[in-house]
């Protein structure tokens, strides 16, 4: 009885908590990796992501080496790291999905590069675990998390993964709501084979570049 009197306050803690994300999860892994050799000759491709738990940088580093074995030059990095899209002759940016949207620091990045991603094939993709069951309705919901982007700049391709979901690389308050109040479990869905053949189909779009190295 006492508990449920107090159940509205603990709620309420956790969702203020939870904006400022409260209790940090572990440290996350933000690889930046250059893949192809001739970085004289070859175009250039930059794979910028934005993560929070980072299986959206692993899925970002399998497009970039893809892209690279179709005979790109190719930067795979973090959002965060990249100071200008000179030398690219096209993007692909990810995002992970939280809370039904692309991750502020993507929406951010598009609005300020808009004018320079507009005069370069651009291509967009997010991960998230509403792609785990592939039917119409999911599919609807997770491409209108892309319209946001889209408004600013129109892609030449948007693909949508399933991701992974892992409570050790929540913060406790995500580890609460996500495993106790949603109750998603965790899981790794990421379908290797999918995000391969996304970028494979990707590359003449980009850069109408098709000799495998
Ligand atoms: C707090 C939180 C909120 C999430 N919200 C959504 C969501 O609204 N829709 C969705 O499809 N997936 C959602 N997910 C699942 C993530 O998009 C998925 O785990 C993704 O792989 C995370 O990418 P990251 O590891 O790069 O951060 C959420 C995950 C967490 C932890």
């Amino acid at each position: 009885m006492t508990l449920l009197l107090f159940l509205p306050l603990i709620i309420l803690l956790l969702i203020l908590l939870s904006a400022y994300n409260g209790f940090a999860s572990s440290e996350i892994e933000l690889p930046e990796n250059r893949y192809g050799e001739d970085k004289s000759v070859s175009p250039r491709i930059l794979v910028a992501y934005a993560t929070r738990a980072g299986s959206t940088a692993e899925v970002a580093d399998a497009i970039g080496k893809k892209l690279a074995q179709k005979g790109a030059g190719v930067d795979v990095k973090p959002l965060k790291n990249v100071q200008t899209l000179n030398g690219y002759q096209a993007v692909v940016l990810g995002s992970a999905i939280r809370r039904g949207a692309i991750l502020p620091e993507l929406t951010a990045f598009v609005k300020t590069y808009k004018d320079e991603l507009g005069k370069i094939p651009t291509a967009y993709f997010i991960v998230c675990m509403i792609a785990r069951e592939d039917t119409e309705k999911n599919r609807k919901t997770a491409d209108s998390y892309i319209d946001p982007l889209r408004a600013e700049v129109v892609p030449v391709d948007a693909g949508i993964f399933a991701g992974k979901l892992d409570y050790s690389k929540l913060s406790f308050i995500e580890t609460i709501i996500i495993k106790y109040i949603i109750g998603t479990p965790e899981d790794d869905l990421r379908d290797w084979q999918k995000i391969n053949d996304w970028a494979e189909n990707l590359s003449p779009k980009l850069l109408n570049i098709n000799k495998e190295k």
